[in-house]
């Protein structure tokens, strides 16, 4: 199962992640996370240990390894260069396990929208392809913002893409933006997460507002998990109701992609 998750930018889209890839990889699942914000931080969320955090670094950041695998340096502008690099062995090679989750630091390059064509994003994109082509039992890509590296020819191997809110009309503004994102790539399998839900109104106002997404579940908000990130506990250790929510929306998410699989 291949989830995407995305939303504006700390509506709680790392905390999810970390929640299900800890949720699955507790049922014994084989879970692959992949990190591509620019400024990693679900190994934090997870509770990476220091010296397996130490391990990690942003494929988006080894500009010898894009050389390599590209012929252009990271940063060149024109000039030729591969836009199928070598990837297979990326997963296996840069990323670090703990607690039974596999996480992979990816990263992200600023395109600035332009869909610009440059040896880091080549090789941003064509890892993003082989991941999503890739037998991995579960695949978690916490998104940060947009859908741009889901490409048409990969949106066939996403099962889901939750797309994260606040109970607010901004966050669901944003929500909507991501669905007509989707959309127009021939994505449909759409899923709105609310979080930082405080009570029954808001969770009304998510059901009422929601940009036409079903809901597929609601984590609470709770001042815990803010303590969990200062004490460097991930939420699902932390916060027995995150936990509670997080295991309810694994159920869900497993029940919808078996019955929408091909
Ligand atoms: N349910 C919640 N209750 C309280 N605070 C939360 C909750 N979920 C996330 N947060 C806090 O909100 C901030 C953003 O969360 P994060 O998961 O990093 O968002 P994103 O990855 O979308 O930017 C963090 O400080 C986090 O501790
Ligand atoms: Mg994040």
């Amino acid at each position: 199962m291949k989830v995407a998750i995305t939303g504006k930018g700390g509506v709680g889209k790392t905390t999810l992640a970390a929640l299900l890839a800890q949720a699955y990889a507790d049922q014994g699942r084989d879970v692959l996370a992949v990190d591509a914000d620019p400024s990693p931080c679900l190994a934090g969320a997870l509770g990476f240990p220091a010296e397996l955090r130490a391990r990690l670094r942003p494929i988006s950041e080894m500009d010898d390894l894009i050389e390599e695998r590209t012929g252009a340096k990271p940063g060149t502008v024109g000039g030729f260069f591969t836009l199928n690099p070598r990837v297979d062995d990326i997963p296996e090679r840069f990323s670090v396990v703990h607690r039974g989750v596999r996480l992979l630091e990816m990263g992200s390059v600023d395109t600035g929208g332009s869909g610009c064509i440059c040896p880091e994003s080549a090789m941003l994109k064509t890892l993003f392809t082989h991941l999503l082509f890739r037998k991995d039992d579960i695949l978690l890509l916490d998104m940060y913002a947009g859908v741009e590296h889901l490409g048409r020819a990969t949106v066939d191997f996403v099962d889901a893409m939750l797309v994260v809110v606040e109970p607010t009309r901004r966050s669901l503004g944003t929500a909507a933006q991501i669905k007509k994102l989707a959309n127009d790539i021939g994505l449909t399998r759409l899923y709105l997460v609310g979080n930082k839900v405080r009570n029954e109104d808001e969770a009304r106002f998510l059901e009422a507002e929601t940009p036409g997404l079903p809901v597929l579940g609601l984590l609470p908000a709770d001042l815990k998990v803010q303590e969990a990130d200062r004490l460097g506990i991930p939420v699902y250790d932390h916060v027995p109701d995150l936990k509670a929510a997080a295991l309810r929306i694994a159920g869900s998410l497993s029940r919808e992609s078996a019955g929408t699989a091909s």
